[in-house]
């Protein structure tokens, strides 16, 4: 579990990281998400403490990090593997020498280095690729050398800051298929660091939003997708801004259904219940947070809107009116 309680740091005059408290258990993909320079990688830096944070305390595995002295806490980042968007990798070394280096620092004897470098290597994918030098690797299987290398020293909580940042779509599946899996097998804790909505949808079952290094949002997707008026949900389904055809006697509305409700034939209740010719100015469907959810944006005919929405609301969906019928 990694805990942070009212953490702060400021570069400069300007807060890069604003009284942050979230608790991430254990075992959980939590995404952290935001804009450049929302704080994202500041956060990241304070959670092993590579950044001290002014105020607040940061708490991995019950260890309370922020009280420990230099060399306890040197032992107590072993618990938690960093990756990164860059790969970090040495070119001077092999493959497997990238691996071996990190054991190296981390005290591991020897005669044991090779044997775990190789189970690592094993364990992302590239087992065969040992001997190779970086240099010949795609980016992808560069950052397996990464990940490889953040898992090596078996942390209990992995730090990944925009690790598929620099890959193409095909290659960041992929990627976040391993990190799926190795947090199956090995029951890791995953801080996902990304400003891709992209990869929160498809690894995050929980997630927070960060705006201006404070956390906006957070939670379970699963509820933050039902909760009105969420910036992170607007983000996760871009319908984008209202058609200028919309006529001015029509309400426009958004309907946002997750889990159970995902499959209710809204619009023909609509038009058989009401005598209604609604229309659909947009629509998107994703299976978010392991479960499916999704958003319609619908033109509702001048006067129906308060009886349509009543209606809606009491199936349990998620409705907010975008524009009112004048
Ligand atoms: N070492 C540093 N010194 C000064 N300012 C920094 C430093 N690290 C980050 N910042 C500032 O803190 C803010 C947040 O940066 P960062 O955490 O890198 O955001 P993100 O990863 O979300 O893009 C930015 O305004 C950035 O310029
Ligand atoms: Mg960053």
């Amino acid at each position: 579990m990694i805990r942070l309680e009212n953490v702060s740091k400021t570069f400069g005059d300007l807060p890069a990281v604003d009284d942050v408290s979230l608790t991430i258990p254990t075992g959980e993909i939590y995404g952290i998400v935001g804009q450049s320079g929302a704080g994202k990688s500041t956060l990241a830096r304070l959670v092993n403490l590579i950044e001290r944070p002014d105020t607040g305390t940061v708490t991995v595995d019950g260890a309370e990090l922020t009280a420990l002295r230099e060399g306890d806490l040197r032992v107590a980042r072993r618990k938690i593997g960093m990756v990164f968007q860059r790969f970090n990798l040495l070119g001077s070394r092999s493959v497997r020498g990238n691996v071996e280096l990190a054991l190296e620092l981390d005290g591991v004897a020897r005669s044991e280095r090779h044997g775990r470098a190789q189970e690592m290597l094993d364990l992302v994918g590239i087992g065969h690729r040992g001997d190779a030098s970086v240099h010949e690797l795609s980016g992808g299987q560069q950052q397996r050398v990464g990940i490889a290398r953040a898992l090596a020293a078996r942390p209990t909580v992995l730090l990944s800051d925009e690790a598929t940042s620099a890959l193409d779509p095909e290659t960041t599946a992929s990627i976040l298929d391993l990190y799926r899996r190795i947090n199956a097998e090995l029951g890791l804790t995953v801080l996902l660091i990304t400003h891709e909505m992209e990869v929160v949808k498809s690894v995050c079952r929980s997630a927070a939003l960060l705006e201006h290094g404070r956390v906006v949002e957070s939670g379970r997707l699963e509820d933050i997708i039902t909760t009105a008026g969420s910036r992170l949900t607007s983000q996760l389904f871009p319908l984008g801004a209202i058609p200028a055809t919309v006529a001015a006697d029509s309400a426009v509305i958004d309907i946002t259904f997750a889990g159970g409700n995902a499959d209710h034939p809204v619009i023909a209740r609509l038009a058989r219940t009401h005598g209604l010719d609604v229309s659909i100015l947009g629509a998107l469907v994703e299976q978010i947070g392991g479960t499916q959810a999704g958003r319609t944006r619908l033109e509702i005919p001048g006067g129906a809107t308060d009886a349509v929405i009543a209606d809606l609301r009491g199936q349990g969906l998620l409705v907010e009116v975008l524009k009112e019928a004048a």
